[in-house]
């Protein structure tokens, strides 16, 4: 029996660990978790959801209370309109967290950045372009896009001096998706590095309907590997969603996947932004909490557990400070949803809000649960402590237990 070791990306003449740790915003795939894929040989993710935000955070920066500040005048306002980011400064931010991150890349993996298209930041052509070019700039190695169709992202790219010979690739969950997206892009003679298909089971927000069960992640990548190859296209496919051992890997790899994307296992590691006692949930978790919902304002379903506090909060919403969802027109699902229950509910000082809820706030906040389907089996990776918490894992273990397992084995970690 193979294990995921057996096994190698190519990408041009360098090999590596077909292993790729999937973005995970807002700065639950840190820096740190990356750093760990880069050293052991593989990919790792960060994600550039949200950065003002975690540079705030990480680098001390200001700006989002300066971005507050600015636009104070409009917080009781439904139209939010004005609220502008500044491009500057989201090219700084973008520029400060790449290019910290690259500085600390140690080992023969790669480091890429999970850009969003979804993010549209009341301006969706302008700050998607500033990323994505910041991004490059700063020295990233490589680009996944995300969250969208993305079919101006390539052309947005096309004068950097980078766009050649960074890796640039992009998530699908359909063979539809990425038809239109090669149609695109084949006007720049330039074909994607990679392509991410992910599927049904994976966390975060899903590139399906509520219909997602009737899909399965090996029937969309067959379909995908037939159509490359009658195309006579030779683009490595990194299949994502649900692979929790190192045998589900090697069954993909198998298959003709030539990596694969994973996340979930990795939310318990201590590299992870998710903080300790929000850890604890996901291990705690149940196969029943596993649900998938329409809460986020993006119009994409996503999977998260059941108890999330983000799920009925009626938080005001916050975009004089984030705004990172609001479409081109100064709208979001969530403002809507919000005026509508407090129109209803006049008299109320605390109100509930199911229909959707505010993604920027309750992410920034580690109060939004999302995650992979096979969460429920994380307490199954690691030991139980004594006064019955679980004992979180490292980066490393999760790694090298995709790369060395056999026989659908989890290996537990050394029991402190
Ligand atoms: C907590 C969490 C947050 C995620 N956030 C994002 C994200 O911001 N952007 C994205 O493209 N994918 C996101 N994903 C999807 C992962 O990158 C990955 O493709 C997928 O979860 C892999 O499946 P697995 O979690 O079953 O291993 C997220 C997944 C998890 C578990």
């Amino acid at each position: 029996m193979k294990c995921v070791d057996d096994f190698r990306l190519r990408f041009g003449n360098r090999e590596l660990v077909p292993i790729v740790i999937g973005g995970m915003g807002v700065d639950i795939s840190t820096a740190e978790l990356a750093l760990e894929a880069a050293r052991l040989g593989g990919i790792g993710h960060i994600s550039d959801a949200m950065l003002p935000t975690v540079t705030d955070r990480r680098y001390k920066t200001k700006f989002v209370s300066d971005k507050q500040k600015q636009y104070k005048l409009n917080i009781k306002q439904a139209d939010k309109s004005i609220v502008q980011f500044d491009l500057a400064q989201v090219a700084e931010a973008t520029r400060l967290h790449v290019s910290k991150t690259m500085e600390a890349k140690r080992g023969e993996g790669m480091i890429f950045v999970n850009c969003m298209e979804k993010l549209t930041m009341n301006s969706p052509r302008e700050t998607l372009r500033v990323r994505l070019n910041e991004a490059l700039d700063a020295g990233i190695d490589g680009i996944t896009l995300s969250a969208g169709l993305h079919l101006g992202s390539f052309e947005m790219m096309k004068d950097n001096r980078r766009f050649r010979d960074a890796k640039l690739g992009i998530i699908v969950s359909s063979l539809r998706a990425l038809i239109l997206f090669l149609r695109k892009t084949s006007r720049l003679d330039r074909l994607p590095d990679f392509i991410v298909v992910e599927g049904p089971l994976a966390g975060g927000h899903l590139g399906f309907g509520m219909d997602w069960a009737k899909y399965d992640l090996h029937t969309i990548i067959a379909e995908i590997l037939a159509h490359l190859k009658a195309e006579q296209l030779d683009i490595p496919v990194i299949a994502a969603g649900g692979i929790f051992t190192g045998t589900d890997a090697v069954g993909f790899l198998e298959q003709g996947s030539a990596a694969v994307q994973v996340a979930t296992r990795f939310t318990v590691a201590k590299e992870c932004g998710i903080p300790e006692k929000v850890q604890q949930e996901y291990f705690k978790a149940t196969e029943d909490q596993m649900v998938v919902n329409t809460t986020s304002p993006t119009g994409y379903p996503m999977r998260m557990i059941s108890t999330s506090p983000s799920i009925g909060s009626g938080i005001m919403p916050n975009c004089e400070a984030y705004g990172y969802l609001l479409d081109g027109n100064g709208c979001c699902a969530y403002i809507d949803a919000y005026n509508k229950v407090v129109a209803e509910n006049p008299d109320e000082k605390k109100i509930a809000v199911y229909e959707k809820t505010c993604l920027c706030t309750h992410m920034r906040n580690y109060d939004c649960w999302t995650c992979g389907h096979y969460t429920y089996r994380l307490k199954d990776t690691t030991h139980r402590n004594e006064d019955g918490t679980y004992q979180i894992l490292s980066a490393e273990h999760i790694f090298r237990d995709y790369q060395f397992s056999r026989d659908n084995q989890v290996a537990l970690p050394p029991k402190k």
